[in-house]
């Protein structure tokens, strides 16, 4: 893993005229465009689209549809995901929901077999375990609605990444690897990522002609040259003859969401995050409020740490009991937003011990990290931002390209509750809330958050599975520090998700002494043995005028200052 930050500074001259123009305490826009996003072409394209007169919304189009084609393990075409935007001229928030959904003919006993027991790797491999995607219509959505540039202008330089090729990396080859077994059930995608059979070489060209085919055809017919027409036609053709459900209807009845994000302030702080079906901005302000009755300061770092801990637990509790989709269940959101909640929650932790899982309220339910899933930040000299996170779920997805099409089908069906009281890929448990019905969107950890208070903004977000919200609180908390964009990526980071009862941390997350005092409290602690995350960061000091952009350095991600 080798830290590749760019930080490249251009453009002064448009940077003193914007600024120069707004000239107040708290500027009304940047001046400077950054994004930081998991790949150096994915930076390009934005920049691309940046440099043709777009703004952060056609960046993101652009950023999206290059890291479909450069990080084909993490997002794609065939995933979903969730864009959080910020439009300046209006001073709204609003979050693009483009997550998938479970097909018309899904049940919620479909991976299980006749004794009631789940089929290993049916939620995880092949076009089963495929959600209907929701990332071609979202990027449609959002070139549409709040971008400048024609959508085909915005996918050009992903079209042109699928054409000519890019560069197998470590991380690609590895995930191919990983995914190998699962892959050679899908002759197309042997084609495409296993030439003759073999893993290809670390700086082998990767071209994805019949990808570029199919970003051709959405750039030119938007939603319906995806969701309609030929391109449908062979993803339900593949599918079925895959063993998958998928309908025609299916496609072409897939809708985006325009959500309220969720909303709340923590010292000052304005927090913008991601509502249902993500977990992640309930969870994060969970979590803060119960924080928000403490002085963290005025603690030694391991009390600091168990009290943040604790907030984890309870935070991630209520995620297992209540959370799914709001159009499907009933899910008391005010309740677990309001920060009386978050003192009850708070009155149940003690300050010198672990709480057992097991001893929380309703404990019981009714019922490997890798390099997949990508994050990305982006503000432009306006002062638009948007945070994404786009995933395929695990490894490239359920490791199955319907034949024609060069996408990536994701396995996102695993973020369902396939059986209550059974963990997923990540370990999560959940309840009847997050169980699968036709047409729902599974619950998601997926976290783009923003982050505003009078020095100045943040824009964040990781993959990363269920270990989202937690990396993306241990993020926020640094910058309610004081610390910066850099400081936040490179953050070494600790989760808790109720069950397993269990502290999982990163080399140097802790010192000796902490491991012991956080033993001696009750808790169980497991070194991950490995970095996990892959966080991208955009801030703005609002005094300085400084933009920073700062990739995780535990990968290859970038950061731009434009
Ligand atoms: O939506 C979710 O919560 C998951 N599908 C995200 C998966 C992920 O972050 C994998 N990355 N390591």
């Amino acid at each position: 893993m080798k830290l590749r930050q760019l930080l490249l500074a251009a453009l002064v001259l448009a940077a003193f005229l914007l600024t120069g123009a707004a000239g107040a305490a708290t500027p009304a826009r940047p001046g400077k465009a950054a994004i930081a996003a998991a790949h150096p072409q994915a930076i390009a394209a934005g920049e691309e689209a940046l440099a043709a007169g777009g703004n952060a919304f056609d960046a993101a189009v652009a950023v999206s549809a290059a890291l479909a084609v450069a990080e084909p393990n993490a997002s794609g075409l065939g995933g979903g995901g969730f864009w959080l935007l910020h439009v300046a001229r209006d001073a709204r928030d609003v979050l693009v929901d483009g997550r998938e959904t479970a097909p018309a003919a899904a049940t919620a006993g479909m991976y299980l077999d006749a004794a009631g027991n789940v089929i290993p790797g049916a939620s995880l491999d092949g076009p089963l375990a495929a959600g209907i995607p929701g990332e071609p219509a979202a990027l449609v959505h959002i070139a549409r609605r709040y971008g400048r540039l024609p959508l085909a202008r915005s996918l050009a330089p992903a079209i042109r990444l699928a054409e000519e090729g890019i560069a197998i990396d470590a991380g690609l080859q590895a995930g191919l690897r990983f995914r190998r077994k699962a892959m050679e059930k899908s002759p197309a995608m042997m084609a495409v990522f296993c030439p003759d059979g073999e893993l290809p070489a670390i700086g082998a060209r990767l071209r994805q002609p019949d990808l570029a085919l199919t970003l051709r055809r959405l750039a030119s017919g938007g939603f319906d040259g995806f969701y309609r027409g030929p391109t449908a036609a062979a993803l339900v053709e593949g599918v079925r003859a895959g063993g998958g459900i998928w309908s025609a209807a299916d496609l072409a009845g897939y809708q985006v969401i325009e959500r309220e994000p969720v909303r709340a302030s923590y010292r000052g702080v304005q927090i913008v995050s991601a509502p249902l079906p993500s977990a992640g901005g309930i969870g994060l302000v969970d979590m803060l409020n119960i924080l928000s009755g403490w002085d963290l300061g005025r603690f030694d770092g391991a009390t600091r740490k168990h009290l943040i801990i604790e907030s984890m637990r309870r935070a991630y509790r209520d995620r297992s009991a209540w959370l799914g989709d709001p159009a499907f269940s009933a899910v008391p959101v005010a309740q677990l937003l309001s920060p009386f909640y978050a003192a009850g929650q708070r009155a149940s932790i003690r300050l010198d011990r672990a709480t057992p899982s097991e001893l929380l309220p309703a404990a019981r339910t009714d019922g490997s990290e890798g390099n997949d899933t990508t994050h990305f930040s982006i503000l432009d000299a306006e002062g638009n931002r948007v945070a994404g996170t786009l995933s395929i779920n695990t490894w490239y997805g359920a490791a199955f390209m319907p034949p024609g099409t060069g996408v990536i089908l994701n396995n996102e069906m695993d973020d369902f509750t396939v059986k209550p009281g059974t963990g997923n890929a990540y370990e999560l448990q959940g309840a009847t809330a997050n169980a699968i019905a036709p047409g729902k969107r599974m619950l998601s950890s997926m976290t783009p958050t923003f982050l505003e208070s009078s020095r100045g903004l943040a824009i964040l977000g990781t993959p990363g599975g269920s270990r989202i919200i937690t990396m993306v609180l241990l993020a926020t908390l640094d910058w309610i520090d004081g610390h910066d964009a850099h400081s936040m990526t490179a953050l070494r980071r600790y989760h808790h998700q109720f069950l397993p009862d269990v502290v999982t941390y990163e080399p140097g997350a802790f010192s000796d002494e902490e491991i012991r005092a956080l033993e001696a409290m009750g808790h169980r602690l497991k070194a991950s043995g490995r970095d996990y995350g892959n966080m991208n960061v955009v801030t703005w000091d609002y005094a300085s005028g400084k933009v920073e952009a700062a990739g995780d350095p535990r990968r290859e991600g970038e950061a731009l200052v434009y």
